[in-house]
């Protein structure tokens, strides 16, 4: 296989995927069963997914022409956490996954542990095609988007997890863990809010200097 750029002009290709894979089988998509036959779509996670596309660091596995993995990578600056977003979530299953992340945004403040920085890049969606996982495919895009994030001149990088795979995989990649909650302590009114399956016990922030 290949590592390619993806751009908008892959947004098709890109989509067919995630609806095949990611959005099947990333932990708590599973679980909340954010797709299913009844609901096909999440156009929210779509929108989500392929917002900035033209960033210049978005990267496919390519085998055969075909896609069989994705790196969907995003730049974050110092203080995006108070700028509003530009687009709404109306999805009730993918709201809770955003009031996740956001939570970990917060709680995690990765700006913090890097004061000399201002820019970082992230990696927001990892996916794989299901035959073809285990051979280190994830582990390359992410090595890519680290060459990518270091010629962007981003001083860090940093991931939220939340598949324990992603966590092995930075972690063989030398990432340090800076953040980790577990799903059994992320409530709301009292419920416990996401119960992956095992091994997924805790979405967790990974980081690397540059
Ligand atoms: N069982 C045990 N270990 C596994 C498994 C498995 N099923 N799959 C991967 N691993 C381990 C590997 O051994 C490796 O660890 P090591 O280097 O210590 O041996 C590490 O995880 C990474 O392995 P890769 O082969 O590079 O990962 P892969 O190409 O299989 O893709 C991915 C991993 C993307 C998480 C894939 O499992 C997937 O698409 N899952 C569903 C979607 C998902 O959960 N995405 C990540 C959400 S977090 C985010 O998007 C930022």
């Amino acid at each position: 296989y290949d590592i390619q750029l993806a751009t908008s002009a892959d947004k098709e290709d890109i989509l067919i995927f995630l609806r095949e894979f990611f959005f099947k089988d990333e932990p708590l998509n599973n679980y909340l069963g954010l797709i299913s036959e009844d609901r096909p779509r999440c156009i929210d996670l779509e929108e989500y997914c392929t917002k900035e596309l033209d960033n210049g660091l978005n990267l496919k596995a390519v085998h055969n022409g075909k896609i069989i993995g994705l790196s969907l990578n995003g730049i974050l600056e110092r203080g995006y956490l108070d700028k509003e977003d530009d687009y709404k979530v109306t999805d009730p299953k993918f709201s809770k996954i955003i009031r996740l992340l956001d939570r970990v945004g917060k709680e995690s403040d990765i700006f913090a542990r890097f004061p000399e920085f201002d820019k970082t890049v992230t990696v927001k969606i990892l996916s794989v095609n299901g035959a073809y996982r285990g051979q280190g495919i994830a582990k390359e895009l992410v090595n890519k988007t680290r060459e990518l994030g270091k010629q962007y001149g981003a001083g860090f990088m940093a991931v939220d997890c939340t598949s324990h795979f992603t966590a092995l995989a930075l972690r063989k990649l030398g990432f340090e863990l800076h953040y980790s909650l577990k799903y059994a302590d992320h409530k709301e009114n009292g419920q416990v809010v996401f119960k992956p399956e095992k091994p997924h016990e805790a979405v967790t922030v990974y980081v690397q200097k540059f």
